[in-house]
């Protein structure tokens, strides 16, 4: 099996040769980078609009996690367009949090068309490194599509239980490896060599489940679930929430 599997890897590895050749010679990156705000704006439309109800769902009972005064200071690591913003409830403090820079233009028009959120700031940094927000001062985190990218999901989590006050809860929505026996899984493993290489290293077999139920969270709601995207490879998601 592992022959088919390395010998179908290497035909979709050939058509996508010249991303292979652009990543050697060390252009890949950095074109990618640029490019992937524009090719995430227009994802998120066709994302958001398939996972409307998923999304509305997970982020209803946000407030329960309110500081006290009501106030919800949110930290969204990984934020992107801004594609959450929708889903927030009224009211909220939201700062924002993603590695490449080029994002705010977009983060800004999410801004603009969410009146209803309260943006405190975009701040440039990785999920490995909030070292810019205080330990214990947020009431909620918000990941979604982005623990498939990350260096170390294991640093994150961490990370993310610091900056959380006790009570306060973490919530994500991130596509994972399905079933090792499912034909889903066989195609994830074909595909995954390459889909990697061309977005920006994210992995279509992590089983980021594992890392989240080891992450000593007080209490945890997780479920997984075929996200509604027709032929997307990662459309097997996990969804919930972790309170510290
Ligand atoms: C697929 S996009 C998802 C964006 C947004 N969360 C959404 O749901 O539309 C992945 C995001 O993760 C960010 N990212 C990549 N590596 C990261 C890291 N180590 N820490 C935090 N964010 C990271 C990328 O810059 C990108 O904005």
């Amino acid at each position: 099996m592992s022959f088919v599997i390395g010998s179908l890897q290497v035909c979709i590895a050939l058509l996508a040769l010249p991303v292979y050749i652009l990543d050697i010679l060390g252009a890949w990156e950095p074109v990618a980078k640029k490019v992937l705000p524009y090719v995430l704006d227009r994802f998120t439309t066709y994302y958001n609009n398939k996972m409307h109800s998923y999304k509305k769902a997970l982020f209803s009972n946000m407030l329960d996690f309110a500081g006290p005064g009501g106030r919800l200071n949110l930290l969204e690591i990984g934020c992107g367009t801004g594609a959450n913003f929708q889903f927030f409830p009224r009211g909220s403090h939201v700062t924002c949090m993603d590695p490449n820079p080029d994002f705010k233009r977009f983060l800004s028009k999410s801004v603009a068309e969410n009146k209803h959120v309260r943006f405190e700031s975009f701040v440039v940094a990785s999920g490995e490194d909030m070292s810019g927000v205080t330990s214990s001062s947020i009431d909620v985190v918000v990941c979604t599509l982005v623990m498939c990218s990350v260096h170390s999901v294991e640093v994150v989590l961490k990370e993310v239980r610091r900056v959380l006050r006790p009570g306060g809860a973490f919530f994500f929505l991130e596509h994972v490896n399905a079933d090792k026996s499912s034909w889903t899984y066989f195609f994830q493993q074909i595909y995954h060599p390459t889909w990697k290489r061309v977005f920006g290293g994210c992995h279509l077999i992590r089983e980021t489940w594992k890392d989240i139920e080891k992450a000593r969270f007080s209490e945890l709601k997780l479920q997984h679930i075929w996200a509604p995207l027709k032929w997307n490879p990662g459309r097997t998601h996990i969804m919930g929430y972790a309170v510290k």
